[in-house]
């Protein structure tokens, strides 16, 4: 069996990052290489401010780096010194050409293959980190063999990652399971052996599954889907529960206790963000329809569609609380990040909420503790969304706490779940805003029953207003 002594994780991103460091962590007598084609991701690696924030991962990093863990641009290098490589690279939504904005684009995995085929000088162990259409690992094969040259042989594993993001650490160090995907032949059976054995480092081998190659890709986008399937069918339920007096919380503790239902992924939310959900789920609708399978990607497309649906619901429902108008209103935006514990916008429920309390001219104060300024612009200027920087301009204001946001607001919306959030002096916040003063919670996370007796009126996600 081949043993595993280095690795290169192409991809320094919110998953080859955190992913990598932890292998390094666990297992010393590996020597980790991660690379990336973005210089400015690199140094930051490699600074004591860590390009992203994810709790547990400064440890991580600073307890390896320089010792058995290393960031650099040093592709060719890493490539060559490793026995199994990694392709953690990005696999957004396509945006232009054949099945535009549902398709991934698979660009990147294509050009960090080519790159591999064209540098190595010995065998490999390819892995696919990213997540993936089912049989992109037949094309990175094809693509391997053909501009491979000697006697120099690639493996191609899949393994996709679960982590989510804020507890991506957790995630790592204790998984539900690891996946690893191979063909069924003797020699990928042994790369998969490989494979097995850096997790078995710390992984127990009874949560290490291997399947075969196109089970392990498609269980990554099936995982995903029925996940954020949840959150839309509890999303749904919040809408009949506002209309009817029942709470959204209170049914899903009460199907959530049912062993065969359980109780997560049924907090109802103004909806889901994040990097993956929605593309994952448009991919898995692209895929449905190439098969010839339109009533599956019906099925799954409308989970997204919901989604869609619980953003324009909850803006609709601040409008007409707010006497049908928000023009020149002052409305607190608390929360930017997609969840919790992660300075991630990509996807971001906030960003839609955004869109429309500008285009409806409300000034925006908007609070966040980890999201940059920078991030928050460049997120609201995206070409597509608003199309007018000097709007943004104009009606954004981002302020350093969440006291300074509701000074002189008309309303606050909790965008995100940050815990922070429960715990602030809300009879301050009250004194020193427009009265009536509104509270939407989209997140379920305050007690409506407390802010009431202060004196708001409180409009919560899946609850009638009180
Ligand atoms: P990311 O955008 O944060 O990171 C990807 C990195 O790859 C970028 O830094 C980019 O510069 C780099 N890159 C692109 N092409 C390259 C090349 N040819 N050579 C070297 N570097 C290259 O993306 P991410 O969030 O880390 O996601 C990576 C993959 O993992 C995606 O397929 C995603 O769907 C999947 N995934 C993400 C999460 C998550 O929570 N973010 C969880 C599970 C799976
Ligand atoms: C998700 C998957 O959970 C993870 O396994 C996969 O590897 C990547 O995609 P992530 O997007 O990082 O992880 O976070 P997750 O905790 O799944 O939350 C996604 C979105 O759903 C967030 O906006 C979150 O606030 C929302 N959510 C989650 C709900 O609205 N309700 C819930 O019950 C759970």
């Amino acid at each position: 069996m081949v043993q595993v002594k280095n690795i290169c994780c192409i991809g320094a991103g919110y998953v080859g990052g955190p992913t990598c460091a932890v292998i390094a962590y666990k297992c010393p007598h590996i020597k980790v290489n991660i690379v990336d084609v973005n210089p400015d991701r690199i140094a930051a690696w490699n600074s004591d401010k860590l390009p992203i924030y994810e709790p547990g991962l400064e440890e991580v990093v600073f307890d390896r780096r320089g010792k058995n863990l290393f960031f650099t641009t040093e592709v060719e290098a890493a490539v060559n010194e490793a026995d199994l490589i990694f392709v953690s690279v990005n696999t957004p939504t396509k945006k232009n050409g054949m099945g535009a904005g549902f398709a991934a684009d698979l660009a990147y995995v294509e050009s960090a293959t080519r790159g591999i085929a064209s540098i190595a000088k010995s065998s490999k162990i390819v892995v696919e980190k990213s997540t993936v259409p089912c049989r992109t690992a037949e094309s990175m094969r094809t693509i391997l063999e053909a501009n491979s040259t000697g006697d120099i042989r690639f493996d191609i594993l899949s393994n996709p990652e679960f982590l989510a993001e804020g507890t991506a650490i957790k995630d790592l160090l204790n998984p539900d399971r690891v996946l690893i995907g191979a063909l069924q032949t003797p020699e990928d059976r042994k790369a998969q052996e490989a494979l097995v054995e850096v997790y078995a480092n710390w992984v127990s081998t009874d949560r290490i599954i291997t399947t075969n190659l196109w089970s392990s890709e498609l269980s990554k986008l099936a995982a995903n889907a029925l996940l954020a399937q949840r959150i839309s069918s509890i999303n749904a339920l919040s809408a009949i529960c506002e209309a009817t007096g029942a709470y959204v919380d209170e049914v899903a503790y009460a199907c959530g206790c049912d062993k065969r239902i359980g109780p997560s992924f049924l907090k109802a939310s103004v909806g889901f963000g994040g990097s993956c959900f929605q593309k994952d789920i448009l991919n898995l609708v692209y895929l449905s329809e190439q098969l010839n399978l339109p009533e599956v990607a019906a099925y799954w497309k409308q989970v997204v569609d919901m989604n869609e649906y619980q953003k324009k619901r909850f803006v609709e429902r601040i409008i007409k609380t707010l006497f049908h108008t928000i023009t020149n209103k002052r409305i607190a935006l608390f929360g930017f990040a997609f969840k919790k514990d992660t300075g991630d916008t990509r996807e971001s429920a906030a960003i839609t909420l955004c869109k429309h309390f500008i285009q409806e001219q409300a000034t925006v104060h908007i609070y966040d503790p980890k999201v940059s300024d920078e991030q928050i612009f460049l997120e609201l200027t995206e070409p597509g969304l608003l199309d007018n920087t000097e709007e943004v301009k104009k009606r954004v204001i981002i302020t350093r706490s969440p006291y300074d946001a509701s000074q002189d607001a008309d309303a606050i919306v909790i965008a995100t779940d940050w815990d922070e959030f429960k715990k602030l002096d809300y009879t301050r916040i009250y004194q020193t805003m427009h009265k009536p003063a509104f509270i939407f919670d989209g997140r379920l996370i305050l007690d409506a029953d407390k802010l009431q007796q202060i004196g708001f009126s409180v409009h919560t996600i899946g609850r009638p207003a009180i």
